[in-house]
């Protein structure tokens, strides 16, 4: 995968009103990249854009659900009008679910499908004209751990993040000739709200763990954008958790099983 510089880069990042998009809006803003960030919280996104652009630099912004076709086609508008066209799209805005998929309701199972899986796939496939003609075009797909090793009570987060994985290896191939390249990035666990805003069940049984700070995700996803990478797997326990899986799939089966 090609080397880049992120200053000039022009950016379309999805989920920037919180976590790991706002640490992302926040850096990539900070070296030099012309970023339209888009979340369903305008004022949340204001207030993020007001910060920056008195301090770093300026942010678009488009409020709206990533989820609604027009949405995504006014987000590619606005970056040909705003940004002049597109180098780079984070697909990042995610939300997860935790609770017994028996009790659960196909409604819940389609919400998390859509916001990431759906949304992602269908913004990539709108994005494609745009980012064929900017600058060493680049694709970036927030995934996680749990989108290589599945484990109970979040099946329909790992099942979206396991076909966003499946979606980004046919397309790292297939968008070879279009000189499109296309990096995902795994973050383990991270303390943002995300497991606030999941729409939940019962109780996780996971142990409690801490989880890294958005800022060390976003900076590791810069830096493996300037280097070329097209995977990363975040952290010693990240990496292990899912190179343990590839070795010993059995072993990791009743591991993951005495969570039950
Ligand atoms: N936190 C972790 O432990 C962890 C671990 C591995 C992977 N990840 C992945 O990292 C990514 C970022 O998550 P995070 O941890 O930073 O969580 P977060 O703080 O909850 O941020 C999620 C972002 O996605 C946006 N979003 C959600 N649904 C949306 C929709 N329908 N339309 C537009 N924007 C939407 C939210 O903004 P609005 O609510 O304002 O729309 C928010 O900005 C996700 O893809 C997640 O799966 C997280």
């Amino acid at each position: 995968m090609a080397k880049r510089t992120i200053a000039g880069s022009r950016v379309l990042l999805t989920g920037a009103s919180s976590g790991i998009g706002r640490a992302l809006a926040t850096q990539l803003v900070a070296q030099g990249a012309r970023v339209l960030a888009i979340a369903r919280r305008r004022e949340r996104l204001e207030e993020l854009a007001q910060q920056l652009t008195a301090a770093l630099g300026r942010l678009e912004i488009l409020a709206g659900d990533i989820t609604s076709a027009e949405l995504r086609d006014a987000a590619l508008a606005c970056a040909r009008e705003r940004l002049g066209g597109l180098d780079m799209l984070i697909n990042n805005a995610g939300s997860g679910a935790m609770g017994p998929f028996a009790e659960a309701t196909a409604e819940r199972l389609r919400q998390v499908m859509d916001v990431n899986f759906f949304a992602p796939a269908e913004m990539i496939r709108t994005a494609l004209p745009l980012l064929k003609s900017g600058n060493r075009p680049l694709v970036v797909n927030v995934s996680s751990v749990l989108g290589h090793r599945g484990v109970p009570f979040c099946a329909e987060y790992c099942a979206s993040k396991f076909a966003l994985q499946g979606l980004s290896e046919s397309l790292r191939a297939e968008l070879v000739p279009s000189g499109i390249d296309l990096l995902v990035v795994s973050p383990a666990r991270t303390d943002t709200e995300f497991f606030s805003q999941a729409i939940k069940g019962e109780q996780s049984r996971w142990p409690k763990m801490r989880g890294t700070s958005s800022e060390f995700v976003a900076a590791r996803t810069l830096s493996a954008i300037r280097t070329g990478r097209h995977e990363i797997v975040l952290t010693p326990g990240g990496k292990l958790f899912v190179w343990a899986n590839r070795l010993f799939p059995r072993l990791m089966d009743s591991l993951v099983a005495r969570y039950t």
